[in-house]
């Protein structure tokens, strides 16, 4: 497999950035959505600051994976698709990257804004504050945060859907093209 992504489907490098985000978006909603009401036990700092770090790294790598994919481009849209079919998966696809960057944003923002001491990255290093504190920043990027967590989860439940529903109705190469290349000979009939 090529590192590049070609005219028939995703290199190794969006692929690699593709699944390991998902992975990570998964591990930092499941920790979002319970750390509040984990008991007030020195635990409960640790998986806030995990949280916290692991957020950042998603927003790093995000911004390399955008950075690559304007480099990189795309494939063309699998064969047989209609136009305005393509233009909906495009739209989708750049709105993830808009979502997937200004959740992490929000929450940083969040952070920054309410004043509390600077977190350390996995226990690192300290990050910089984005502004001074302020109060009424603070609740309106914590509401962006928590909103913006129920978009990204509407465009992904479309976007995963889309993926399974061409892989199992249209029968077509859209998932296994973001998949390492053993699977894509199968339905490229290479297989014996
Ligand atoms: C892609 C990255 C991220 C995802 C998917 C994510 C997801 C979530 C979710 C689902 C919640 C629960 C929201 C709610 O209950 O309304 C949450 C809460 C929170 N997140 Fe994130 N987060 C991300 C990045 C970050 C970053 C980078 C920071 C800070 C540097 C951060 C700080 C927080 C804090 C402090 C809360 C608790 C908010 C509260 O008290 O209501 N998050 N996050
Ligand atoms: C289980 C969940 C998911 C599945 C099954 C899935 C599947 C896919 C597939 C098959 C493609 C290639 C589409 C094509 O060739 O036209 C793709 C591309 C893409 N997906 Fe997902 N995806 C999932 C979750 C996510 C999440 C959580 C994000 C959020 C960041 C995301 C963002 C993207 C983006 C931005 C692209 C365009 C390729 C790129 O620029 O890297 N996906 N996805």
């Amino acid at each position: 497999m090529t590192l590049r992504n070609t005219r028939e489907r995703w290199g190794a490098v969006s692929q690699a950035f593709h699944w390991l985000i998902v992975l990570l978006i998964l591990v930092l909603a499941i920790a979002g959505l319970v750390m509040d009401d984990l008991p007030r036990t020195p635990k409960y700092f640790w998986v806030y600051t995990a949280h916290k770090s692991l957020g950042i790294t998603v927003l790093a790598l995000m911004l390399a994976r955008l950075g690559w994919r304007l480099y990189a481009g795309a494939p063309a849209p699998v064969a047989g698709t209609p136009g305005w079919q393509a233009a909906i998966a495009s739209l989708t696809h750049w709105l993830l990257y808009a979502v997937a960057l200004a959740m992490p944003l929000s929450g940083w923002l969040y952070d920054s804004a309410s004043g509390l001491r600077p977190f350390r990255y996995f226990g690192q290093f300290a990050v910089p504050k984005l502004v001074a504190p302020s109060e009424w920043l603070a609740d309106a990027a914590r509401e962006a945060h928590g909103l913006l967590f129920w978009v990204l989860v509407a465009l992904v439940a479309a976007h995963a859907g889309a993926a399974f529903y061409h892989h199992l109705f249209q029968r077509d190469d859209t998932l296994l093209r973001m998949l390492p290349a053993r699977g894509a000979r199968a339905r490229s009939g290479q297989e014996p």
